[in-house]
């Protein structure tokens, strides 16, 4: 069993690595370019419900965006992750499996709401989690996509990841291969979601993989995880989002950096931490896909994931990713250049100890700015001899804007 499947992926792995040179004209893919003008936002299924999510529990995300104003702040894509996946029928066309009865119907529910529908498939024969994937029925499966509604397309590399393995190992000489590979996998996809006609937001997955963020926007993706798996704990959120500022000159509009999906209200962390994973996901101009059970949000999951102020930082529309400012062990400043010459500034303590700390506000160059306002307090706060103090918690942050 295990050799024929490695014969399979020799196989198919030859005639990926026929593919000729890709990048060339990608970049001015038309419907890639109007797409994703601010990081997107919505909530996507995996993080909380992973391959236990059904139909009804999209519903219910669905309506839970509306009822609990997140649809008003914003969150307007509704994304079904791995595992809604069926078999080919004999013509190949993909059917969803027994958990997503009507994927149509599906659609139609999430738009009468004036939502976005999402999914989720591979550029490999499998999903991640093993489910069919589209390798050799791209075209047909961007067409299936749209007729059920689709406006964006997670698009995970997965078990493609094992075709460029094997094509590695058939040419040592050809350094490239894989990643031409990838860069064509991504290419095709664009041009046959483009070819459906509607507008499909096209989400990049491969964990990062060969600096993904400098040739990302040219395969035509409208962003690009660019890590490996979030998991709801301080440690992993903190590891990748403090780890992003280096790269934020290859986000702006219509092609973000994405560091994967929100754990806000998954439980697994204290909400001085949830507060710094989403003020660090609005300083980097991060995607917002909430990541938690919206059905049973309590006041404190919705009070971060709908703080107004906050997501204005990551929607701001100048579109620049923000970066770290300075460090001093534990405590770092990250500053987010926003349009009308204003600054968002996040005073984090990665420490485990309750810490003060200072912001000289000429080092964002507004030494008497007309008002800083903290986010998450709301109150304002004032600067003594071109300085704010304050302190912040442990694992915490304390978010200014400050206006010129
Ligand atoms: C990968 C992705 C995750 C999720 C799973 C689904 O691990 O990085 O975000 O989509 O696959 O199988």
């Amino acid at each position: 069993m295990r050799m024929r499947w490695l014969a399979v992926v020799i196989v198919l792995a030859s005639v990926a690595g026929a593919q000729g040179p890709v990048v060339a004209s990608a970049k001015d893919m038309s419907a890639a370019g109007s797409l994703a003008q601010t990081p997107p936002m919505g909530w996507n299924s995996w993080n909380h419900f992973a391959g236990k999510v059904t139909e009804q529990d999209v519903k219910d995300a669905a309506d839970a965006l509306v009822a609990s104003g997140m649809r008003e702040a914003g969150y307007v894509y509704v994304n079904v992750d791995d595992t809604w996946e069926g078999e080919r029928d004999p013509q190949g066309v993909l059917h969803a499996n027994s958990k997503f009865p009507d994927m149509k119907g599906l659609g139609d529910y999430i738009h009468a709401r004036g939502l976005k529908f999402g999914i989720y498939s591979s550029p490999g024969p499998r999903t991640c989690a093993g489910f069919v994937a589209s390798y050799g029925y791209e075209q047909q499966d961007a067409d299936l996509y749209a007729s059920w509604g689709v406006d964006y397309l997670k698009y995970d590399l997965c078990s493609f990841g094992t075709l460029m393995e094997a094509a590695r190992d058939e040419h040592p000489e050809d350094a490239e291969i894989g990643n031409r590979m990838m860069k064509a996998a991504y290419v095709k996809m664009r041009a046959a979601l483009d070819k459906t006609g509607r507008p499909i937001v096209l989400s990049l997955c491969q964990y990062g993989w060969d600096d993904v963020w400098a040739w990302g926007a040219s395969v035509g993706g409208n962003l690009w995880r660019t890590t490996g798996d979030i998991e709801d704990n301080y440690a992993r959120m903190s590891t990748i989002g403090f780890s992003q500022g280096v790269i934020a000159q290859y986000a702006g509009p219509g092609h973000w950096n994405d560091p994967d999906m929100l754990e806000v209200g998954n439980g697994g962390m204290s909400t001085e931490e949830y507060r710094t994973h989403m003020s660090l996901w609005a300083l980097l101009a991060a995607p917002l896909l909430a990541g938690n059970d919206l059905s049973k949000m309590t006041p404190e999951t919705k009070s971060i994931l709908m703080n107004k102020a906050v997501i204005a930082i990551d929607q701001d529309k100048l579109g620049v990713q923000g970066k770290r400012l300075s460090k001093d062990g534990d405590l770092e400043i990250w500053t987010k250049p926003l349009s009308g010459g204003s600054a968002a500034v996040g005073l984090f303590n990665r420490s485990s100890i309750a810490t003060s700390m200072s912001l000289k506000l000429s080092d964002v160059g507004m030494a008497s700015p007309s008002a800083i306002v903290d986010l998450w307090s709301g109150q304002r706060r004032v600067a003594k001899e071109g300085e704010v103090k304050a302190v912040v918690p442990v694992h915490g942050v304390v978010l200014l804007r400050v206006e010129p």
